[in-house]
Protein backbone atom coordinates (compact mmCIF):
# COMPACT_ATOMS: atom_id res chain seq x y z
CA UNK A 1 0.00 0.00 0.00
CA UNK A 2 2.61 2.62 1.11
CA UNK A 3 4.40 1.64 -1.97
CA UNK A 4 1.34 2.27 -4.38
CA UNK A 5 0.71 5.93 -2.70
CA UNK A 6 4.46 6.78 -2.83
CA UNK A 7 4.72 5.62 -6.85
CA UNK A 8 1.39 7.34 -7.90
CA UNK A 9 3.02 10.60 -6.07
CA UNK A 10 6.45 9.69 -8.15
CA UNK A 11 4.52 9.34 -11.56
CA UNK A 12 1.93 12.01 -10.84
CA UNK A 13 5.18 14.16 -10.57
CA UNK A 14 7.25 12.65 -13.68
CA UNK A 15 4.07 13.53 -15.61
CA UNK A 16 3.23 16.74 -14.68
CA UNK A 17 7.16 18.01 -14.19
CA UNK A 18 8.93 16.65 -16.54
CA UNK A 19 7.60 14.90 -19.94
CA UNK A 20 5.39 11.18 -20.03
CA UNK A 21 7.79 8.40 -20.10
CA UNK A 22 5.89 5.51 -21.21
CA UNK A 23 6.66 2.05 -19.05
CA UNK A 24 10.16 0.90 -21.17
CA UNK A 25 10.87 -3.15 -21.46
CA UNK A 26 13.05 -4.61 -23.97
CA UNK A 27 14.15 -7.82 -25.05
CA UNK A 28 16.87 -9.62 -22.24
CA UNK A 29 20.31 -8.56 -22.71
CA UNK A 30 23.10 -10.68 -23.67
CA UNK A 31 26.47 -9.75 -23.85
CA UNK A 32 26.77 -7.28 -21.18
CA UNK A 33 29.20 -8.86 -19.02
CA UNK A 34 32.15 -7.86 -18.68
CA UNK A 35 30.62 -4.07 -18.06
CA UNK A 36 32.34 -1.36 -20.77
CA UNK A 37 33.47 1.79 -20.02
CA UNK A 38 36.09 4.01 -18.12
CA UNK A 39 33.97 3.49 -15.09
CA UNK A 40 33.35 0.22 -15.28
CA UNK A 41 36.58 -1.04 -16.12
CA UNK A 42 38.14 -1.35 -12.35
CA UNK A 43 35.24 -2.08 -10.91
CA UNK A 44 34.18 -0.63 -7.43
CA UNK A 45 36.77 0.11 -5.03
CA UNK A 46 37.50 -1.95 -1.67
CA UNK A 47 38.43 -0.61 1.51
CA UNK A 48 39.14 -2.71 4.48
CA UNK A 49 36.71 -2.57 7.52
CA UNK A 50 38.97 -3.82 10.95
CA UNK A 51 36.51 -5.24 13.40
CA UNK A 52 39.68 -5.30 15.97
CA UNK A 53 39.63 -1.24 15.87
CA UNK A 54 37.57 0.37 18.55
CA UNK A 55 33.84 1.83 16.46
CA UNK A 56 34.39 4.71 16.29
CA UNK A 57 37.63 4.03 14.64
CA UNK A 58 36.43 1.42 12.20
CA UNK A 59 35.63 3.87 9.61
CA UNK A 60 37.99 6.70 9.55
CA UNK A 61 39.95 5.35 6.24
CA UNK A 62 37.03 5.02 4.27
CA UNK A 63 35.38 8.65 5.03
CA UNK A 64 38.64 10.48 4.88
CA UNK A 65 38.78 9.16 1.18
CA UNK A 66 35.29 9.47 0.43
CA UNK A 67 34.47 12.78 2.67
CA UNK A 68 33.90 15.52 0.20
CA UNK A 69 30.92 13.17 -2.19
CA UNK A 70 29.59 12.43 1.27
CA UNK A 71 29.35 16.00 2.71
CA UNK A 72 27.60 16.64 -1.10
CA UNK A 73 25.01 13.58 -0.39
CA UNK A 74 24.20 15.22 3.03
CA UNK A 75 23.45 19.03 1.40
CA UNK A 76 21.40 17.56 -0.90
CA UNK A 77 19.59 15.65 1.37
CA UNK A 78 19.37 18.78 3.48
CA UNK A 79 18.28 20.77 0.12
CA UNK A 80 15.32 18.08 -0.45
CA UNK A 81 14.31 18.84 3.19
CA UNK A 82 14.24 22.36 3.18
CA UNK A 83 12.57 22.55 0.06
CA UNK A 84 10.30 20.53 1.88
CA UNK A 85 10.20 23.33 4.53
CA UNK A 86 11.42 26.23 3.92
CA UNK A 87 11.77 27.47 6.57
CA UNK A 88 14.72 25.31 7.65
CA UNK A 89 12.80 24.01 10.50
CA UNK A 90 12.91 20.36 9.25
CA UNK A 91 16.98 20.15 9.55
CA UNK A 92 16.91 21.87 12.92
CA UNK A 93 14.76 19.45 13.98
CA UNK A 94 17.62 16.60 12.54
CA UNK A 95 20.34 18.35 13.89
CA UNK A 96 18.88 18.29 17.31
CA UNK A 97 16.67 15.19 17.69
CA UNK A 98 18.41 12.57 15.87
CA UNK A 99 21.75 13.04 17.59
CA UNK A 100 19.88 12.10 20.89
CA UNK A 101 18.44 8.97 19.21
CA UNK A 102 21.64 8.02 18.24
CA UNK A 103 22.36 7.20 21.81
CA UNK A 104 19.42 4.55 21.65
CA UNK A 105 21.26 2.57 18.98
CA UNK A 106 22.43 -0.30 19.56
CA UNK A 107 25.93 -1.00 19.91
CA UNK A 108 28.58 -0.93 17.94
CA UNK A 109 26.16 1.41 15.51
CA UNK A 110 25.87 3.99 18.04
CA UNK A 111 29.61 4.36 18.57
CA UNK A 112 30.50 3.82 14.50
CA UNK A 113 27.68 7.07 13.21
CA UNK A 114 29.63 8.96 15.66
CA UNK A 115 32.92 8.31 14.75
CA UNK A 116 32.13 8.62 11.24
CA UNK A 117 30.38 12.35 11.79
CA UNK A 118 33.86 13.09 13.55
CA UNK A 119 35.51 11.96 10.56
CA UNK A 120 32.90 13.59 7.89
CA UNK A 121 32.81 16.52 9.83
CA UNK A 122 29.12 16.77 9.35
CA UNK A 123 26.22 17.34 12.05
CA UNK A 124 25.69 13.67 13.73
CA UNK A 125 21.99 13.95 13.14
CA UNK A 126 22.42 14.42 9.43
CA UNK A 127 24.75 11.35 9.47
CA UNK A 128 21.94 9.48 11.30
CA UNK A 129 19.73 10.98 9.04
CA UNK A 130 21.24 9.23 6.37
CA UNK A 131 21.68 6.35 7.74
CA UNK A 132 17.66 5.81 8.74
CA UNK A 133 17.17 6.93 5.20
CA UNK A 134 17.53 2.83 3.72
CA UNK A 135 15.00 1.91 5.81
CA UNK A 136 12.33 3.51 4.19
CA UNK A 137 13.23 3.92 0.24
CA UNK A 138 14.66 1.28 -1.00
CA UNK A 139 13.66 -0.68 -3.63
CA UNK A 140 15.46 -3.53 -5.74
CA UNK A 141 16.00 -6.93 -7.42
CA UNK A 142 17.85 -10.18 -5.68
CA UNK A 143 17.92 -13.45 -6.92
CA UNK A 144 19.66 -16.27 -6.16
CA UNK A 145 20.29 -18.97 -8.53
CA UNK A 146 21.33 -22.44 -8.66
CA UNK A 147 23.78 -23.85 -11.83
CA UNK A 148 23.38 -27.82 -12.94
CA UNK A 149 26.48 -28.11 -11.04
CA UNK A 150 24.95 -27.44 -7.63
CA UNK A 151 27.46 -23.38 -7.18
CA UNK A 152 24.91 -21.38 -5.78
CA UNK A 153 25.25 -17.26 -7.60
CA UNK A 154 23.04 -14.77 -5.85
CA UNK A 155 22.79 -11.22 -7.48
CA UNK A 156 21.28 -8.15 -6.75
CA UNK A 157 20.48 -4.20 -8.03
CA UNK A 158 20.47 -1.43 -5.61
CA UNK A 159 17.67 0.62 -6.38
CA UNK A 160 17.45 3.87 -4.01
CA UNK A 161 16.41 7.62 -4.14
CA UNK A 162 12.28 6.90 -5.38
CA UNK A 163 10.65 10.28 -5.13
CA UNK A 164 13.49 12.12 -3.67
CA UNK A 165 14.02 14.97 -6.68
CA UNK A 166 13.24 14.31 -10.01
CA UNK A 167 16.15 15.94 -12.06
CA UNK A 168 14.06 17.09 -15.62
CA UNK A 169 17.30 17.96 -17.43
CA UNK A 170 19.60 14.79 -16.39
CA UNK A 171 16.24 12.76 -16.26
CA UNK A 172 17.67 11.44 -13.14
CA UNK A 173 16.92 11.26 -9.55
CA UNK A 174 19.33 13.55 -7.72
CA UNK A 175 19.69 11.52 -4.81
CA UNK A 176 20.03 8.27 -7.15
CA UNK A 177 23.09 10.46 -8.65
CA UNK A 178 24.94 11.32 -5.71
CA UNK A 179 24.99 7.79 -4.03
CA UNK A 180 26.99 6.73 -6.56
CA UNK A 181 30.62 7.93 -6.22
CA UNK A 182 30.20 6.51 -2.49
CA UNK A 183 29.39 2.74 -3.85
CA UNK A 184 31.97 0.98 -2.14
CA UNK A 185 33.18 -2.93 -1.66
CA UNK A 186 34.13 -3.87 1.85
CA UNK A 187 35.98 -6.38 3.40
CA UNK A 188 35.17 -6.78 7.51
CA UNK A 189 38.47 -8.15 9.32
CA UNK A 190 39.24 -9.57 12.69
CA UNK A 191 42.61 -11.17 13.40
CA UNK A 192 43.78 -9.51 10.03
CA UNK A 193 41.24 -12.47 8.48
CA UNK A 194 38.15 -11.79 6.24
CA UNK A 195 34.95 -12.15 8.32
CA UNK A 196 32.62 -11.28 5.32
CA UNK A 197 32.14 -8.81 2.22
CA UNK A 198 29.57 -6.18 1.20
CA UNK A 199 28.48 -3.40 -1.24
CA UNK A 200 27.91 -0.53 0.43
CA UNK A 201 27.24 3.06 0.75
CA UNK A 202 30.30 5.35 2.23
CA UNK A 203 29.04 6.68 5.43
CA UNK A 204 26.39 3.73 6.14
CA UNK A 205 26.77 1.21 8.80
CA UNK A 206 24.21 -1.16 8.29
CA UNK A 207 24.42 -3.99 5.27
CA UNK A 208 21.60 -4.18 2.29
CA UNK A 209 24.19 -6.95 0.54
CA UNK A 210 27.12 -9.50 1.51
CA UNK A 211 28.45 -12.43 1.83
CA UNK A 212 30.30 -14.72 4.02
CA UNK A 213 32.64 -16.23 1.78
CA UNK A 214 32.16 -20.36 1.75
CA UNK A 215 28.83 -20.15 4.00
CA UNK A 216 25.97 -17.99 2.78
CA UNK A 217 24.71 -14.36 0.97
CA UNK A 218 22.49 -12.05 1.95
CA UNK A 219 20.61 -9.38 0.38
CA UNK A 220 17.50 -7.36 1.81
CA UNK A 221 14.96 -5.86 -0.01
CA UNK A 222 12.39 -3.55 1.09
CA UNK A 223 8.45 -4.43 2.02
CA UNK A 224 5.82 -1.97 1.50
CA UNK A 225 3.45 -1.59 4.12
CA UNK A 226 1.16 0.83 6.27
CA UNK A 227 3.04 -0.79 9.18
CA UNK A 228 5.73 0.01 7.71
CA UNK A 229 8.91 1.77 8.53
CA UNK A 230 7.93 5.09 9.56
CA UNK A 231 5.57 3.31 12.66
CA UNK A 232 9.05 1.71 13.70
CA UNK A 233 11.16 4.68 13.36
CA UNK A 234 8.68 6.84 15.46
CA UNK A 235 8.25 4.25 18.05
CA UNK A 236 11.84 3.94 18.50
CA UNK A 237 11.94 7.40 18.84
CA UNK A 238 9.54 7.52 21.49
CA UNK A 239 10.59 5.10 23.56
CA UNK A 240 9.36 1.69 22.12
CA UNK A 241 12.63 -0.37 21.09
CA UNK A 242 11.94 -4.06 21.20
CA UNK A 243 12.48 -4.05 17.56
CA UNK A 244 15.72 -4.29 15.77
CA UNK A 245 16.79 -2.16 12.72
CA UNK A 246 16.79 -4.62 9.61
CA UNK A 247 20.32 -3.02 8.29
CA UNK A 248 21.53 -3.74 11.78
CA UNK A 249 19.99 -7.33 11.69
CA UNK A 250 21.68 -8.20 8.45
CA UNK A 251 24.81 -6.99 9.54
CA UNK A 252 24.75 -8.44 12.35
CA UNK A 253 23.71 -11.77 10.43
CA UNK A 254 26.65 -11.27 8.25
CA UNK A 255 29.49 -10.43 11.30
CA UNK A 256 28.29 -13.28 13.59
CA UNK A 257 26.08 -15.83 12.13
CA UNK A 258 28.31 -19.15 11.53
CA UNK A 259 26.04 -20.92 8.65
CA UNK A 260 23.30 -20.86 6.22
CA UNK A 261 20.61 -22.04 8.79
CA UNK A 262 21.62 -19.78 11.59
CA UNK A 263 21.44 -17.08 9.33
CA UNK A 264 17.76 -18.19 8.25
CA UNK A 265 16.66 -18.76 11.95
CA UNK A 266 18.01 -14.96 12.98
CA UNK A 267 16.23 -13.28 9.72
CA UNK A 268 12.94 -15.05 10.27
CA UNK A 269 12.70 -14.84 14.21
CA UNK A 270 14.23 -11.10 15.03
CA UNK A 271 11.11 -8.96 15.72
CA UNK A 272 12.24 -5.69 13.84
CA UNK A 273 11.17 -2.48 12.87
CA UNK A 274 9.78 -3.01 9.53
CA UNK A 275 8.71 -5.05 7.89
CA UNK A 276 11.69 -6.86 5.02
CA UNK A 277 12.43 -9.43 2.26
CA UNK A 278 15.55 -11.09 3.17
CA UNK A 279 17.03 -13.57 -0.01
CA UNK A 280 19.86 -16.14 1.56
CA UNK A 281 21.88 -18.68 -0.28
CA UNK A 282 23.94 -21.03 0.82
CA UNK A 283 26.63 -22.86 0.08
CA UNK A 284 24.83 -26.28 -0.87
CA UNK A 285 22.52 -27.10 -3.32
CA UNK A 286 18.67 -26.28 -2.40
CA UNK A 287 20.03 -23.43 -0.19
CA UNK A 288 18.41 -20.57 -1.26
CA UNK A 289 15.48 -18.71 -0.38
CA UNK A 290 12.92 -15.48 0.14
CA UNK A 291 12.17 -14.99 3.92
CA UNK A 292 8.83 -12.75 3.52
CA UNK A 293 8.62 -10.60 7.28
CA UNK A 294 6.50 -8.75 9.15
CA UNK A 295 7.71 -6.59 11.69
CA UNK A 296 6.91 -9.53 13.71
CA UNK A 297 7.70 -12.89 12.53
CA UNK A 298 8.47 -14.60 9.43
CA UNK A 299 5.14 -14.82 7.01
CA UNK A 300 6.37 -17.17 4.53
CA UNK A 301 9.50 -18.64 3.27
CA UNK A 302 10.46 -19.76 -0.84
CA UNK A 303 12.86 -21.90 -1.27
CA UNK A 304 14.77 -23.08 -4.51
CA UNK A 305 13.12 -26.49 -5.44
CA UNK A 306 14.83 -28.47 -7.87
CA UNK A 307 12.42 -31.54 -8.02
CA UNK A 308 9.56 -28.50 -8.68
CA UNK A 309 11.89 -27.03 -11.28
CA UNK A 310 12.36 -24.14 -8.95
CA UNK A 311 16.30 -23.60 -9.56
CA UNK A 312 16.14 -19.65 -8.96
CA UNK A 313 14.01 -17.51 -6.67
CA UNK A 314 14.01 -13.57 -7.25
CA UNK A 315 12.04 -11.27 -5.63
CA UNK A 316 11.64 -7.10 -6.18
CA UNK A 317 9.04 -5.38 -3.91
CA UNK A 318 5.76 -7.49 -3.92
CA UNK A 319 5.29 -10.80 -2.18
CA UNK A 320 5.83 -13.63 -4.44
CA UNK A 321 1.88 -14.68 -4.67
CA UNK A 322 0.31 -11.81 -5.45
CA UNK A 323 0.69 -9.79 -8.40
CA UNK A 324 3.38 -6.70 -8.31
CA UNK A 325 1.70 -3.33 -9.09
CA UNK A 326 1.50 -2.84 -12.87
CA UNK A 327 3.59 0.05 -12.56
CA UNK A 328 6.07 -1.56 -11.65
CA UNK A 329 6.52 -4.73 -12.73
CA UNK A 330 10.18 -5.72 -12.53
CA UNK A 331 10.02 -9.10 -11.17
CA UNK A 332 8.02 -10.59 -14.87
CA UNK A 333 10.66 -9.22 -17.02
CA UNK A 334 13.46 -10.64 -14.33
CA UNK A 335 12.10 -14.11 -14.62
CA UNK A 336 11.24 -13.60 -18.51
CA UNK A 337 14.94 -13.09 -18.71
CA UNK A 338 16.17 -15.60 -16.19
CA UNK A 339 13.66 -18.32 -18.01
CA UNK A 340 15.07 -17.95 -21.06
CA UNK A 341 18.70 -18.48 -19.76
CA UNK A 342 18.22 -21.54 -18.62
CA UNK A 343 19.76 -23.37 -15.89
CA UNK A 344 22.04 -24.57 -17.88
CA UNK A 345 23.31 -21.58 -18.57
CA UNK A 346 23.45 -19.36 -15.77
CA UNK A 347 26.61 -17.48 -14.16
CA UNK A 348 27.58 -14.53 -13.23
CA UNK A 349 27.83 -13.47 -16.80
CA UNK A 350 24.27 -14.50 -18.14
CA UNK A 351 22.65 -13.47 -14.22
CA UNK A 352 24.43 -9.88 -15.00
CA UNK A 353 22.60 -9.60 -18.52
CA UNK A 354 19.31 -10.56 -16.88
CA UNK A 355 20.22 -7.38 -14.25
CA UNK A 356 21.23 -5.14 -17.24
CA UNK A 357 17.58 -5.49 -19.20
CA UNK A 358 15.38 -2.61 -18.60
CA UNK A 359 13.24 -2.15 -16.33
CA UNK A 360 15.31 -4.56 -14.10
CA UNK A 361 17.61 -1.85 -14.63
CA UNK A 362 15.91 1.83 -14.37
CA UNK A 363 16.99 5.05 -13.54
CA UNK A 364 17.12 4.30 -9.69
CA UNK A 365 19.80 1.63 -9.69
CA UNK A 366 22.65 2.24 -8.28
CA UNK A 367 24.77 -0.86 -8.54
CA UNK A 368 24.62 -4.41 -9.53
CA UNK A 369 26.45 -6.75 -7.22
CA UNK A 370 27.39 -10.26 -8.14
CA UNK A 371 28.48 -12.92 -5.58
CA UNK A 372 29.38 -16.78 -5.77
CA UNK A 373 29.55 -18.21 -2.76
CA UNK A 374 31.69 -21.68 -3.17
CA UNK A 375 34.49 -19.34 -4.47
CA UNK A 376 34.55 -16.41 -2.08
CA UNK A 377 34.18 -14.06 -4.73
CA UNK A 378 32.24 -10.35 -5.04
CA UNK A 379 32.32 -8.04 -7.35
CA UNK A 380 29.92 -4.92 -7.52
CA UNK A 381 29.58 -1.88 -10.54
CA UNK A 382 27.93 1.04 -10.66
CA UNK A 383 25.09 1.11 -12.81
CA UNK A 384 23.78 3.91 -15.13
CA UNK A 385 20.55 3.50 -16.81
CA UNK A 386 20.75 5.02 -20.50
CA UNK A 387 17.85 7.18 -21.53
CA UNK A 388 14.91 6.01 -22.37
CA UNK A 389 14.62 4.30 -19.22
CA UNK A 390 12.22 3.88 -16.78
CA UNK A 391 12.55 6.09 -13.92
CA UNK A 392 11.71 2.99 -11.53
C1 LIG B 1 23.59 16.70 -14.69
O1 LIG B 1 24.41 16.60 -15.84
C2 LIG B 1 25.44 17.58 -15.90
C3 LIG B 1 26.15 17.44 -17.24
O2 LIG B 1 26.30 16.10 -17.60
C4 LIG B 1 26.38 17.38 -14.71
O3 LIG B 1 27.40 18.36 -14.74
C5 LIG B 1 25.59 17.50 -13.44
O4 LIG B 1 26.42 17.23 -12.32
C6 LIG B 1 24.43 16.53 -13.44
N1 LIG B 1 23.64 16.74 -12.25
C7 LIG B 1 23.33 15.75 -11.43
C8 LIG B 1 22.51 16.11 -10.26
O5 LIG B 1 23.67 14.60 -11.63
C1 LIG C 1 47.51 -9.50 7.33
O1 LIG C 1 47.38 -10.33 6.18
C2 LIG C 1 48.08 -9.83 5.07
C3 LIG C 1 47.76 -10.72 3.87
O2 LIG C 1 46.97 -11.79 4.18
C4 LIG C 1 49.57 -9.82 5.39
O3 LIG C 1 50.27 -9.30 4.27
C5 LIG C 1 49.80 -8.93 6.59
O4 LIG C 1 51.16 -8.98 6.97
C6 LIG C 1 48.95 -9.38 7.76
N1 LIG C 1 49.08 -8.41 8.83
C7 LIG C 1 49.22 -8.76 10.10
C8 LIG C 1 49.32 -7.64 11.09
O5 LIG C 1 49.28 -9.91 10.47
C1 LIG D 1 29.07 -9.79 16.95
O1 LIG D 1 29.43 -10.47 18.13
C2 LIG D 1 30.43 -9.81 18.92
C3 LIG D 1 30.83 -10.72 20.04
O2 LIG D 1 29.70 -11.13 20.73
C4 LIG D 1 29.88 -8.47 19.39
O3 LIG D 1 30.84 -7.77 20.13
C5 LIG D 1 29.50 -7.63 18.16
O4 LIG D 1 28.92 -6.40 18.55
C6 LIG D 1 28.52 -8.40 17.30
N1 LIG D 1 28.34 -7.64 16.07
C7 LIG D 1 27.17 -7.08 15.72
C8 LIG D 1 27.16 -6.25 14.49
O5 LIG D 1 26.14 -7.23 16.35
C1 LIG E 1 29.22 -24.77 4.30
O1 LIG E 1 29.08 -24.06 5.53
C2 LIG E 1 29.34 -24.85 6.69
C3 LIG E 1 29.17 -23.94 7.89
O2 LIG E 1 27.86 -23.66 8.06
C4 LIG E 1 30.74 -25.40 6.68
O3 LIG E 1 30.91 -26.26 7.80
C5 LIG E 1 30.97 -26.18 5.40
O4 LIG E 1 32.32 -26.55 5.34
C6 LIG E 1 30.65 -25.30 4.19
N1 LIG E 1 30.75 -26.08 2.98
C7 LIG E 1 31.51 -25.69 1.96
C8 LIG E 1 31.47 -26.59 0.76
O5 LIG E 1 32.18 -24.69 1.97
C1 LIG F 1 9.31 -18.76 -15.53
O1 LIG F 1 9.33 -20.14 -15.25
C2 LIG F 1 8.61 -20.48 -14.08
C3 LIG F 1 8.86 -21.95 -13.79
O2 LIG F 1 8.66 -22.72 -14.95
C4 LIG F 1 7.14 -20.17 -14.28
O3 LIG F 1 6.42 -20.48 -13.11
C5 LIG F 1 7.01 -18.66 -14.56
O4 LIG F 1 5.67 -18.33 -14.85
C6 LIG F 1 7.89 -18.27 -15.71
N1 LIG F 1 7.84 -16.81 -15.76
C7 LIG F 1 7.95 -16.09 -16.89
C8 LIG F 1 7.76 -14.62 -16.77
O5 LIG F 1 8.24 -16.60 -17.95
Amino acid sequence: MGRCVLLLLAALFTVVSTQFVPPYTEDCRADMYPPKGPTFKKGVNWYTVDLDLPPSKRWTTLISDKKAELGKMIQAIKDLANALMPSGKLILLVDTLLPLMVDTLPHPFNEEIKGIARDADVPLGEVALFNIFYEVFTVCTSIVAEDNKGNLIHARNLDFGLFLGWDTKNKSWIISEMLKPLVVNLDFKRNNQTVFKSTNFAGYVGMLTGMKPHVFTLTMNERFSLDGGYVGIMEWIFGKRDGMWMSFLTRSVLENATSYTEAKTRLAQTKMLAPAYFILGGNQTGQGCIITRSREFSVDVLEIDLKLGRWYVLETNYDHWEEPLFLDDRRTPAMKCMNQTTQEKISVKTIYNVLSTKPVLNKLTTYTTLMQVSEGSLESYVRDCPNPCMPW
